[in-house]
């Protein structure tokens, strides 16, 4: 009975916290898809593919910025790369060798989304370098970090 018991506790405790590894997964996935639903109009004001619309833009960049102050890198637990995964991740295992360059990567990120949501303000041709500047830290982390599984 004692073992029941034990058996039933950790069922239930597990279904209520989840797999930490699958959450961690799925928390850095949906965070990366809030930062490029931010990107990809800013982008394409940049580009003039989209009107340029100031409180549109400053919302987008400060979105950013916002997100950037996250702690991210706590939901890059060991044994969540495409090595123990597979395709569920596109997170390759150097990140865990190489973690503090990954730190360092998102650093260079959150310095790149400082002041965003202002700089951004004032007209269509402020917002490229913006854009630029922040997507240049995207690519410096996923040139090194991430393969795309689709
Ligand atoms: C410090 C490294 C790092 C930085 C900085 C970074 N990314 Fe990523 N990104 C990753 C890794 C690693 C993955 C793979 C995550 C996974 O699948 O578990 C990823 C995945 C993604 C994905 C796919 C999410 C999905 O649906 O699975 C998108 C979109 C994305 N990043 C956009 C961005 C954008 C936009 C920026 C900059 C504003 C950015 N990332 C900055 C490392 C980074």
């Amino acid at each position: 009975m004692r073992y029941l018991i034990a058996a039933l506790v950790l069922v239930s405790s597990s279904s209520v916290l989840g797999d930490p590894i699958k959450d961690a997964v799925e928390a850095r996935q949906g965070y990366f898809i809030m930062l490029s639903t931010n990107m990809h109009p800013l982008s394409a004001m940049a580009k003039g593919e989209l009107d340029y619309d100031e409180a549109a833009a400053a919302m987008y960049g400060s979105n950013i910025e916002v997100l950037s102050q996250y702690t991210l890198p706590m939901h890059f637990p060991k044994g969540s790369s495409t090595g123990e995964l597979g395709k569920a991740t596109g997170a390759k295992a150097k990140i865990w060798t190489n973690f503090e360059d990954f730190n360092q990567k998102f650093a260079d990120f959150q310095k790149a989304a400082e002041g965003a949501g202002e700089s951004v303000k004032g007209g269509k041709n402020n917002v490229g370098p913006v854009v630029q500047k922040i997507g240049k830290t995207c690519k410096a982390c996923h040139d090194e970090y991430r393969v795309k599984n689709d």
